[in-house]
């Protein structure tokens, strides 16, 4: 039988910009994810400079769910859903991104939702930015390559935390901040950081460039968040996707290991307030000059994260034999020496599905850093097919949660780890990040939208909706499905 801590948190995750649409709505400025074209399983998006009108934008509407909030939350209600974590909408609160006063239209949308939220007794668990910084930012200043951006992030982080003081006490900073060491796929540059990479410039030195500006505004933002409410809980939020070695020869246990850096880099500096050593000798070794400049070290000593906010899918392996990766396969955010892991199946998508990755990765983020860990996305992108009898029956999903649930509680109540809660990723169907389908579906509730920008949107629960309501009631310890097909 599986056993959780009372207080543990069970909840659901979405990010705003694939969520809310209403992308002009309310004083809302164009972002980042507004200029992303639809793209397909092996299809990347692009980025646009400007809004071409015959052109499907799937962020622009999203879900809808900026008008339809209240009737998801009741859902969410009805599922259980102790905690929700979504993130705020930069571009809604400061629609360029360099005014001093911000939008009042943005501010008190979240304001109600979070009052909406409260009042079904539901805690809202907030990220500052989920990829969508103000457009104007990232062409008029280059993004987090200018140091100014970190100002303007700053004011943003800190407007928001006087604003939701006393609505919201868990703040997680940049959303999955180590994204962006796969400075080859220009999405990832461009969606954490507003960067584009110009010709003949070197795309690493540019991609650490921002790198030390976005720590500087995560740290500044947490020292920020800790003047204001000294309660808050304010953490990092990472992409973690443990990287095995292809077998036990000992290159490869060592290339494994230092592949890890790629994940651990961003926490490393945000848990310990400085550089770690191996990073310092990559620069000197590869000639990377990073604008470090006095009195950065006191910014990120005095602005370490309170806990580890981390999404978890897949796991990677890597074999010092193989081929440097091709870029076909860049669209994954494939990694150097990559190899398949032939004891793992993969997802329509191509990711590795690894339930005891989950748990070898708490332990591993647990033993190097000590601190609580939030399981703030997993979940199984899927296409849900809608049957005869009218129901979507995802048993696939149901059995992908249920085993890295499994393996969660033997981290806590087996290994000993501390983990706050978990927020499965795209509770309600949403816009994919990666591929900007609708149809790579997450969502324990289904919505009425196709990969073209048809659909009613209307809502519909999934099987999946009543088992992780029966999860939920249970505290974790009935985890039993029987199939409706
Ligand atoms: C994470 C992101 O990378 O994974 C989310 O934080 C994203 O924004 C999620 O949606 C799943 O990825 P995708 O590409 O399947 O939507």
């Amino acid at each position: 039988m599986t056993q959780f801590p009372k207080d543990f948190l069970w909840g659901g995750a979405v990010a705003a910009h694939q969520l809310e649409g209403g992308w002009e709505a309310g004083g809302k400025g164009p972002s980042v994810a507004d200029v992303l074209t639809a793209g397909a399983v092996e299809q990347q998006r692009q980025i646009h400079q400007e809004i071409d009108p015959n052109v499907y934008y799937p962020n622009h509407e999203a879900v809808d769910f900026y008008h339809r909030y209240k009737e998801d939350i009741a859902l969410f209600k009805e599922m259980g859903l102790q905690a929700f974590r979504t993130s705020i909408y930069w571009s809604r609160i400061f629609p360029k991104g360099d005014e001093v006063e911000p939008n009042e239209g943005g501010l008190q949308f979240y304001d109600n939702l979070f009052d909406e939220l409260i009042a079904n007794g539901i805690e809202p668990v907030i990220t500052l930015t989920h990829f969508e910084m103000p457009l104007h930012l990232a062409q008029e200043y280059g993004g987090f390559r200018n140091r100014k951006v970190v100002d303007y992030f700053v004011h943003f982080a800190e407007t928001v935390f006087e604003r939701y003081k006393d609505k919201v006490k868990y703040w997680m900073t940049f959303n999955e901040i180590n994204n962006m060491m796969d400075y080859e796929n220009p999405i990832f540059l461009w969606t954490n950081a507003g960067v584009t990479v110009e010709e003949g410039e070197d795309a690493e030195e540019v991609m650490y460039t921002a790198a030390h500006h976005l720590l500087l505004a995560s740290a500044l933002a947490v020292a920020k968040g800790k003047e204001i409410n000294t309660d808050f809980k304010i953490g990092t939020m990472i992409s973690h996707v443990p990287i095995y070695p292809k077998n036990c020869l000992p290159d490869n246990v060592m290339l494994a290991d230092e592949s890890m850096r790629l994940r651990f880099f961003f926490p490393d500096v945000q848990v310990r307030g400085y550089y770690p050593s191996y990073a310092l000798k990559k620069f000197e070794r590869d000639n990377i000059s990073v604008p470090i400049q006095a009195g950065d070290e006191d910014i990120l000593k005095a602005g370490t994260v309170d806990y580890i906010g981390f999404s978890y899918y897949m796991s990677n392996a890597v074999d010092i034999a193989s081929e440097e990766s091709d870029d076909d396969h860049k669209i994954h955010g494939q990694i150097p020496y990559q190899v398949e892991n032939p004891y793992l199946e993969v997802s329509d998508w191509g990711w590795a599905v690894d339930p005891v990755g989950l748990r070898y990765t708490l332990n591993r983020l647990w033993e190097r850093y000590q601190l609580p860990l939030f399981i703030v996305e997993n979940g199984l992108g899927a296409y849900d097919e809608i049957s005869e009898d009218g129901q979507i029956h995802d048993d696939y999903r149901i059995d992908y949660l249920r085993k890295h649930i499994e393996e969660m509680e033997i981290a806590i109540n087996y290994d000993g780890v501390e983990v706050w809660g978990y927020t499965p990723w795209g509770i309600i169907d949403l816009v994919s990040f990666t591929s900007g389908q609708m149809s790579k579906r997450y969502g324990m509730i289904y919505v009425d939208r196709d990969d073209d920008g048809s659909g009613s949107f209307d809502r519909k629960k999934k099987d999946s909706f009543d088992w992780y309501k029966q999860v939920i009631a249970s505290n974790g310890e009935n985890l039993s499905w029987e199939s409706r097909k």
